[in-house]
């Protein structure tokens, strides 16, 4: 008697789509990519893939960071962990910009090139132009010997989170957070900007995350209510502020590859100069407002998108009880270190497209028109 065996279904497991098995592989990955990596008792963040000198990570003046979709995004946190933690400057773009405004890198200058599949033309592209300018350039990048991890002369940090099948990223986004945090960490340590105290306290923080990401994880009920609540809706706008402004443009990005409703990420303090205007009784409005320095911005930005009838979901901190009198619907996360919180709050934010998505009937694992690496301008 044979027994039939799908490797597709088997690979799956008991999960449903690659997506949601991705989602829920995070806490492992999260622990991975952190692993050999880290030094709590002497506050020190190893990264032996570099190959700069400490004298050339001293000298860098700039930092371009480079990706593509999500991998842009984690692009954005990059810049905000690497100027805080090392104070460099670091700008941001698109591989598919950069290789055409004729960038002037300098030789004090380096690429950091963040790709999933490290296949990404635009992003190689941005790896090859550093070349030429004689700068060298760093990967995030999971795809092992991939040509982005053999084009990076400055090393490739590993994101060892395992084959993402899924065509949405999910665990390849938040290890990409970590990877850059720990590069922050080690530039910030190198420079003198940080102490080994300092570093501590947030390598400490670091090894935290896999546990409160599966606390988190374990909230489910919330997802299915809300996809039930909005699965007709036509547009839907995600707000966050400083390092979440990143996770909301990710947000609304993943509502749209996989569920195809259309979506906007904006900077909350942007609201009222364009997107208020959409706000009406059927938009709903994801506001990321966990206990940060912006707390009270968020508060008067859900304020005003309730006062035009919008729907707040909000992404607030565990025990915020100011936050269920303002939000029709919360979702709690366990506090962090306020530059730390997209690896949290960016759970959520797969999640509400995963179950929108099943709920609306869609092909999760590969969406229309989408191909997981584009190879190709
Ligand atoms: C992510 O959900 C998207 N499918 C897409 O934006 C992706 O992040 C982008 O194409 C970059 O891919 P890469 O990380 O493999 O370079």
């Amino acid at each position: 008697m044979s027994i039939p065996w799908d490797p597709v279904s088997a690979a799956k497991g008991d999960y449903k789509h690659f997506m949601q098995k991705e989602i829920f592989e995070q806490p492992r990955a999260l622990t991975d990519v952190l692993r050999g990596r880290i030094d709590l008792d002497h506050g020190a963040v190893l990264l032996d893939e570099l190959t700069f000198r400490h004298q050339e990570l001293r000298q860098l003046e700039r930092i371009y960071a480079i990706g593509c979709g999500t991998a842009w995004h984690a692009a954005l946190v990059a810049k905000f962990a690497i100027e805080a933690l090392a104070r460099l400057r670091v700008e941001v773009d698109y591989g598919s910009e950069f290789r055409y405004r004729d960038p002037l890198i300098g030789e004090r200058a380096a690429v950091l090139a963040i790709t999933q599949s490290g296949e990404t033309v635009d992003t190689l592209a941005a790896m090859e132009e550093a070349r030429r300018q004689n700068a060298k350039s760093i990967a995030i990048v999971n795809a092992v010997g991939s040509q982005a991890a053999r084009l990076a002369d400055g090393g490739a940090i590993y994101l060892h989170a395992g084959p993402e099948i899924g065509v949405a990223s999910t665990k390849a986004f938040t290890t990409m957070l970590v990877a850059s945090y720990m590069l922050a960490l080690r530039l910030g340590a190198v420079r003198g900007v940080l102490s080994a105290d300092e570093v501590r306290r947030y390598i400490q923080a670091l090894i935290e995350l896999p546990g409160k990401v599966e606390r988190i994880l374990e909230r489910q009920s919330i997802y299915e209510e809300l996809a039930e609540r909005y699965h007709g809706a036509r547009d839907a706008l995600y707000l966050g502020r400083q390092v979440n402004y990143p996770i909301a443009l990710e947000g609304a990005l993943k509502l749209k590859e996989i569920s195809y409703i259309h979506a906007e990420g904006y900077p909350a303090g942007e609201m009222k100069h364009g997107p208020i205007a959409l706000i009406d009784r059927d938009l709903p409005v994801v506001c990321i407002a966990i206990r940060d320095s912006v707390y009270e911005k968020m508060i008067s930005n859900i304020e005003q998108v309730r006062a035009r009838g919008g729907h707040v979901i909000a992404i607030a901190a565990e025990g915020d009880t100011l936050m269920a009198s303002k939000a029709d619907y919360v979702i709690e996360v366990p506090p962090t270190l306020p530059l730390l919180t997209p690896v949290l709050t960016s759970i959520p934010m797969q999640l509400i497209a995963y179950h929108m998505a099943v709920h609306r009937g869609c092909d999760v694992d590969q969406p229309r028109n989408l191909a997981k690496s584009v190879t190709v301008e």
